[in-house]
């Protein structure tokens, strides 16, 4: 059976929640069969049959916002033969020139199936290793120091002894093999060195517990389009806008997959718009409010200077569908069951520098927070069809004391009739024997998006509104 190798976001979490979920629900249909802290391996039911399967790879790239590439598997290295041929501790000289033969042998056959043409061709390679975490003692020790430089030389020999008339792979910095601090090589560089052309090539070698795939990439996410979106559009607020990334993983979780150009979705709480604006990119009917006024112009701004850099007609009258609106009046402006989805990231209280007091921000919670939600599912719950999606961030705050406090959004979803659905299906999940890479239990209803020692973290749920 052949597999795909995905390559995931920073928030492995979140990547594979997204990924499961898409490869369950849309028309893509596959599952993941392992997986580590960095890559997914998927087997299709039916995408792979298709003759112009990479159009599909193109399209699922670009649907998905936790995805950084998609790489088709050519062979697989068990563990055990990898950690004999490059072990931590080097000992047993026999065994491992033995393993490294055996992993040489394995080269020799996926290359040639990486490279249909050798003889007389100019080729370019880049060897990209993904650990099963990056901070592994075993990466920067081993593999950066020892595996590549392999990997890179036997790579060459190979090509060289089948004729090809000349190989060139690329070279990573040489100061952070040193520090053993290597990224596997960025998506604009991918682009950059045309990797995705004929006789050009990179392969990654992709681990797990169980082993390393052995992948070529196809697609890989457009990093500088969505940067350019998110840092070039006219009206921006870092402190208070969501990740054009979580955006588009939060827009998955609706799952509006099938006719998604029909479908009409809303966000409330729009604040610039990088909901909206990544909506319309992904091909929904959306609509935007929120109380501000200038946050509604500024939303209709970006969502013109849009259309304008891809060169595509407005498609929707905006004075309509982008309003100035109290989240406690939806009702009085939509009709009953209107909406097919409501993607929002509500307001999050102020922006923070420090750690703030336990008080204050229990205070905050009761006296504004607490209203807001309230709000949200008493309005959610009338102009929302039955079944259909309510999928929302609530922040979680880290106070001075040390303390962790967030809204109880569960609570005030229930009064409303709305259910959560797990953002993780643990059935459909490997089991890890890593704890650290492992789903059960309830943690994983919701996930908790946030970088290293940030005030404010974003937890994400997941509603559906129940008749
Ligand atoms: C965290 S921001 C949303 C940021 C947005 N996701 C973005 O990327 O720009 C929250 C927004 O909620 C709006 N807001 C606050 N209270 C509101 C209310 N009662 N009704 C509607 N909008 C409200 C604020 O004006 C603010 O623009």
């Amino acid at each position: 059976m052949d597999k795909f190798l995905f390559v995931l976001g920073s928030n492995f979490q979140l990547s594979i929640a997204e990924l499961d979920h898409v490869l369950r629900h849309s028309r893509f249909k596959g599952r993941i069969v392992d997986y580590s802290a960095t890559i997914g391996v998927v087997e299709f039911e039916k995408l792979h049959e298709n003759e112009f399967y990479v159009d599909d790879l193109m399209e699922l790239q670009f649907m998905m916002g936790g995805c950084q590439k998609i790489a088709k598997v050519y062979d697989f290295i068990p563990i055990n033969m990898v950690k004999d041929a490059f072990p931590l501790v080097m000992d047993k000289y026999k065994i491992v020139e033995k393993n490294r033969t055996k992993i040489q042998k394995i080269l020799e056959n996926c290359i040639e199936e990486i490279f249909p043409t050798i003889k007389n061709r100019n080729i370019f390679y880049a060897v990209s290793i993904y650990p099963e975490f990056y901070d592994d003692e075993y990466y920067s020790r081993i593999l950066v120091k020892h595996f590549l430089p392999f990997l890179n030389k036997k790579i060459m020999e190979i090509l060289k002894e089948k004729g090809a008339s000349k190989a060139l792979y690329y070279k990573y910095p040489e100061e952070y093999i040193e520090k053993g601090t290597l990224n596997p090589i960025f998506p604009h560089i991918l682009i950059k060195y045309r990797l995705f052309e004929e006789d050009r090539a990179e392969i990654i070698f992709g681990f797990t517990e169980e082993g390393i795939y052995i992948a070529r990439t196809f697609t890989c996410d457009n990093p500088n389009f969505k940067k350019k979106i998110d840092e070039e559009r006219p009206h921006k607020d870092f402190k208070s806008s969501i990740s054009p990334k979580l955006a588009i993983i939060m827009l998955n979780f609706l799952n509006l997959f099938h006719e998604r150009e029909t479908k009409k979705i809303l966000d409330p709480f729009m604040g610039n718009g990088t909901i909206p604006m990544f909506s319309i990119l992904e091909d929904f009917q959306v609509y935007g409010t929120d109380k501000n006024l200038e946050k509604v112009n500024n939303t209709k701004r970006n969502i013109q200077w849009l259309m304008t850099e891809l060169e595509e007609e407005l498609p929707i009258n905006l004075d309509e569908k982008f309003l100035q609106l109290d989240v406690k009046d939806l009702s009085k402006h939509f009709p009953s069951n209107f909406f097919d989805g409501i993607c929002t990231e509500p307001e999050l209280g102020p922006f923070f520098t420090t750690e703030p007091f336990r008080e204050e921000i229990k205070e905050l919670i009761e006296n504004d927070l607490n209203q807001k939600y309230e709000y949200l599912f008493k309005e959610a719950q009338k102009i929302l069809k039955n079944n259909h999606r309510l999928v929302i961030t609530s922040p979680i705050f880290a106070t001075i004391e040390g303390k962790h406090l967030q809204i109880n959004v569960e609570n005030i979803a229930r009064k409303y009739n709305f259910t959560l659905i797990p953002m993780i299906d643990t059935n459909r999940i490997v089991n890890k024997s890593d704890k650290r890479l492992q789903f059960q239990g309830a943690k994983f209803r919701t996930i908790i998006d946030a970088k290293k020692e940030q005030i404010i973290m974003r937890k994400i749920h997941v509603f559906e509104k129940r008749g």
